[in-house]
């Protein structure tokens, strides 16, 4: 398995982004909200978060690594949600907007971010990795890459599958969706210009009233794969999990110092990870980019 060390020596040499910020998404400000769970949801798992309202730390991002590129830029963007349970616990959920992931494997998904900074290369990339193109193709047509009007009319996927564990420790595997309900149709009289218009369209936004996501959760039928972030679930059956209401831009919590850490591995009694090797892989990779900006 690639060394982390050197995982993330590679990104930081790709993007050449200051050492002080993530070695990706490495642009992105803190909002605070709500989670207000479904009774569906709390049926199928028995987290403290499926049963009450609970507050939440959101992070939109760029997901590039280096925080001078303007929002204009197309790139993938990055929605991180810490539920911040009753009992001081905390779970977190790293969604992005492409809908599918290309790799299995670590290096490669390390490789093709090199590949991508450097365009010209790309082509060559796809030639070796000739399985991951679906995927991409996936990307393209949900817009994946793009620039979007505001984060608050993107859809978010965080890829991997999760085990929800009901009161009699039933497991049902999930995989989480972030849609939101705010569309074209509602977008403020006012545009917004500049390389940071994206936070600057969310502090207008918020001003008028709160920004909120939808979470969804495809449930795993017979032959859905939940250990693998390459895995199709064609024709799952989807339920509405509860839903991510953004109030207020929050001071930035890292001003001070104090790294903010999002991992997709943090997770609360009646939540379990499946042996996905990329989320298995990911805490080291994040524990050693957390070392280096903090
Ligand atoms: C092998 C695969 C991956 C690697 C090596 C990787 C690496 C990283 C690193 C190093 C960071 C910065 C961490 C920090 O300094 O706090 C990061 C942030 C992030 N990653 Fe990944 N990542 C991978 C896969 C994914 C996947 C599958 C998703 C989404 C489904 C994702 C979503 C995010 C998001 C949203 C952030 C920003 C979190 C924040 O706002 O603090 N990553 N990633």
């Amino acid at each position: 398995m690639l060394d982390p060390v050197v995982a993330i020596d590679r990104l930081r040499a790709a993007f050449g982004g200051p050492t002080q910020h993530r070695t990706l998404h490495a642009k992105g400000r803190f909002y605070g909200g709500t989670f207000t769970p479904t009774p569906e949801a709390g049926e199928l798992c028995r987290a403290g978060h499926l049963h009450a309202p609970t507050p939440v730390t959101v992070r939109w991002s760029n997901a590039g690594g280096n925080a001078a590129v303007p929002d204009e830029k197309p790139d993938i963007r990055g929605m991180a949600v810490k539920f911040r349970l009753a009992d001081g616990t905390a779970t977190d959920l790293l969604g992005q907007t492409s809908p599918r992931f290309p790799t299995d494997d670590p290096e490669t998904f390390v490789a093709m971010t090199e590949a991508s900074v450097k365009p010209a290369t790309f082509p060559l990339f796809l030639l070796r990795h000739p399985r991951m193109i679906p995927a991409l193709a996936a990307g393209i047509a949900g817009k994946a890459v793009g620039s979007p009007v505001s984060f608050a009319e993107v859809t978010f996927y965080p890829i991997h599958a999760y085990g929800w564990l009901d009161a009699d420790g039933r497991r049902t595997w999930v995989r989480y969706v972030l849609v939101p309900t705010a569309t074209a149709d509602d977008r403020l009289d006012q545009t917004f210009e500049g390389p940071d218009r994206l936070s600057a369209e969310m502090a207008a936004r918020l001003a008028r009233g709160p920004v909120t996501h939808e979470l969804r959760v495809q449930l795993a039928g017979d032959g859905h794969d939940p250990h693998s972030a390459t895995s199709v679930w064609a024709g799952a059956r989807e339920i509405v999990a509860g839903r991510i209401e953004v109030t207020e831009l929050l001071p930035d919590p890292e001003e001070g110092g104090t790294p903010t850490v999002f991992d997709p591995t943090r997770v609360v009694d009646g939540i379990e990870l499946s042996d996905d090797p990329i989320l298995r892989y990911r805490p080291s990779a994040y524990t050693e980019s957390v070392h280096r900006r903090a």
